[in-house]
């Protein structure tokens, strides 16, 4: 056998099947709608691509310094100072290929040797994956409808064991849209620090947050806070940037350090046309966040709406993100002739060749008996997709 025993042990996520089978189904002239997707459906600003289009010309197309060039990591210090009131020096960030290579090498970092990592169910695909390779263990708080969603500070204490070393934070939350006030996380953060835990803040949903929730960043809640916190970020879902790979870290200093010399043995710095784009992005007009935003609010209202309006479904209102996560247990028994839903895995299949819609099995964010459904799609496809959805689930019995 010629893998290692370490890539032996972690899984490929079974919203791949799901895509894969989609985008079967769509080569094959199906008119399949997708709402499995995790990234933007608005094109880059023109701003930023114009931006890249000049550092072409202008032979931009070198390597950079290692950890990102200086005035990016600048105009990142300056948004981390405004927008979520905390101070770095440009030493203290790192610029990476997309949030997931920091959160990767943050994890790489800090992690080894059994050390025990916290987050909660559901949670983003890669979280558990990363804790493997880094030969780290898992330890998953699961969260409920109940509590939107969200851990409590009781929840986290009664985890923690003398190996608990990280708890990674990400909201809102990809898949439920859930989202911490100020005061929750307070409370959580003295939980942390009395255990004297380091936190990875998966901040890449910032800017998608709805009604009146607010974001705050979990390293803005206090000195010593900032000293165990590792802030990641990127432009993916801010600007609509997920094909450029383009990301970054921030925090204390021997942290970022310790990822940049790992980013230096693997792939070096970020691509320099995207950190060309990400500067423009940062330092460019920003009333397309804005415009985004509002859009998905408004698609976020609809969807819930006609979801929570089917008989047996069960659905927490997102507060943030772009993902509902309604809960479809009570369709579990049920058939058709040909179909026989057990799982939501099985319901996801039952919905893409029924009602030719692709959904996420709860099963791949470790939350079965739940479907995550993106509203990053047009509204006529969205007022389509509700309809066959509807339509195929009444044909259940
Ligand atoms: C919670 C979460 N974190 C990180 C990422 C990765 O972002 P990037 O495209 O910047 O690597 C995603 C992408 O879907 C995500 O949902």
């Amino acid at each position: 056998m010629p893998i290692s025993r370490r890539v032996n042990k972690i899984g490929i996520s079974p919203t791949m099947k799901i895509a894969a089978e989609a985008k079967e189904m769509q080569v094959r002239g199906e008119n399949v709608i997708d709402l499995s997707v995790g990234e933007p459906d608005f094109p880059t600003p023109t701003n930023v691509k114009d931006a890249a289009k000049r550092a072409i010309d202008e032979n931009q197309t070198r390597y950079t310094l290692n950890q990102g060039r200086l005035d990016l990591r600048t105009a990142i210090a300056n948004k981390l100072k405004v927008e979520n009131g905390i101070e770095y020096s440009p030493n203290d960030i790192i610029v990476s290929t997309g949030a997931k290579q920091s959160l990767y090498n943050a994890v790489q970092c800090l992690v080894y040797d059994d050390d025990e990592v916290v987050f909660t169910s559901p949670y983003y695909v890669s979280y558990p994956e990363m804790v493997t390779l880094a030969h780290g263990k898992s330890v998953i708080i699961r969260t409920t409808e109940n509590e939107g969603f969200n851990m409590t500070p009781e929840q986290l204490e009664k985890v923690i064991t003398p190996k608990t070393k990280v708890l990674i934070m990400g909201y809102p939350t990809n898949p439920t849209g859930s989202n911490y006030n100020r005061k929750e996380l307070e409370t959580i953060a003295s939980v942390v620090e009395k255990h004297k835990l380091y936190v990875i803040s998966d901040e890449i949903y910032e800017n998608l947050i709805y009604d009146d929730n607010k974001f705050v960043s979990f390293a803005s809640l206090g000195e010593e806070i900032k000293k165990r916190t590792i802030v990641v970020n990127g432009f993916s879902k801010s600007y609509a940037m997920t094909g450029w790979r383009i990301g970054y870290a921030a925090g204390p200093e021997e942290i970022i350090k310790a990822m940049n010399k790992i980013q230096s043995h693997s792939t070096s710095n970020a691509s320099s046309i995207s950190q060309a784009a990400a500067l423009e992005a940062l330092n460019g007009p920003q009333d397309y966040i804005e415009m985004m935003r509002n859009e998905y609010e408004q698609r976020r209202n609809f969807v819930y709406d006609q979801i929570i309006s089917i008989e047996g479904i069960t659905c927490v209102k997102p507060k943030g993100a772009f993902y509902l996560f309604p809960n479809i247990k009570n369709y579990f028994g049920k058939s058709t002739p040909v179909f026989r839903i057990e799982h939501s895995f099985d319901l996801a299949m039952y919905l893409l060749h029924e009602a030719k819609v692709a959904t996420v099995p709860g099963s791949a964010f470790g939350a079965e008996g739940y479907l995550r459904i993106s509203y990053s799609t047009s509204m006529n496809n969205l007022k389509e997709a509700v309809e066959r959805i509807k339509e195929a689930l009444s044909k259940l019995n």
